[in-house]
Formats: C-alpha cells, structure tokens, sequence
C-alpha cells in the first residue's frame, strides 16, 4: 500500500507567560526577556498536523479528515483555546515554550490516533517563531523528562 502524507491546519488563541520558579526574578527576566512580563502576552498558535494516509485505488487516500478534526478539536484546540496556557496542569513546573508545548500537543494527538499514524506537529507561535516535533524511537516523553 502505498502512504501520502497529509498535513491539515488548526488555530487556537492562548495567553501565556515564559517564567519559571527555578530561577529567581531577575534570572527569568535575563532569560526571557519582555516574554517573562508579569501580565503575560496572547499568540494566535497555528498548529500543522501531518500524518500518514494510505492511498487506496478505489478512494485515493484513506484519512479519515472528519474523524483527524475531532481528535485535534478536542484534544487541542478546545482545551488551549482562549485559555492561559499557564495555568495548564501540564505546565505545573515547566514552562510554556513553543518547545513545550509542541511536545504537549504530539503527546495529547499520538495516543488518540491509530499506532503509526501521526508523523509531525508543527506549532507557529510567532511570524517567526515556528517548533515541531516528529517523534522518536524511544516513548513519548513527558514534559519532564523532556
Ligand atoms: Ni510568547
């Protein structure tokens, strides 16, 4: 069988704050700059979900889009949407960078879609801040041990 890949976009609106408790005031000031304001900042995230698609002869490819924009919507966008991301339980104790949260997104997504399936995340925090995550051999790490 032959494999396209397939990559559909997603938005959500967050506010965040790059601040850290293991690092004093001024360390976290020096470290992120006017990221770290107390106030905190909004993004309009654009997350890019690429996965495999077996392209069969009778459909020409086999995803199932409906079912991708279920995942995603639940999994993603309506728990990020108009929220803080810091007040997140995943970001307890580790900060809300685009690294961060693209391996939050890729651990959310990998585990509701059919083994093998998902290939990348990429997430556009900024005009021109853009992470992404692929995976890798070893199991899906945890913000923690990231
Ligand atoms: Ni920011």
């Amino acid at each position: 069988m032959r494999q396209a890949r397939v990559t559909r976009r997603y938005r959500f609106c967050a506010a965040h704050r790059l601040h850290t408790d293991y690092l004093s005031p001024k360390e976290n000031l020096a470290t992120f700059g006017k990221c770290n304001n107390p106030n905190g900042h909004g993004h309009n995230y654009v997350v890019l979900v690429t996965v495999k698609s077996a392209v069969s002869a009778a459909s020409g490819g086999g995803l199932d889009l409906g079912r991708l924009d279920q995942i995603v919507g639940e999994q993603v966008v309506a728990r990020f949407d108009h929220h803080d991301l810091n007040q997140d339980p995943e970001f307890a104790d580790c900060t809300t960078t685009g690294e961060n949260l693209v391996l939050l997104i890729w651990g959310l997504l990998v585990k509701h879609l059919p083994a093998g399936q998902l290939e990348k995340v990429g997430l556009i925090e900024t005009r021109d801040n853009y992470f992404e995550y692929a995976g890798s051999a070893s199991p899906v790490p945890t913000l923690r041990e990231a």
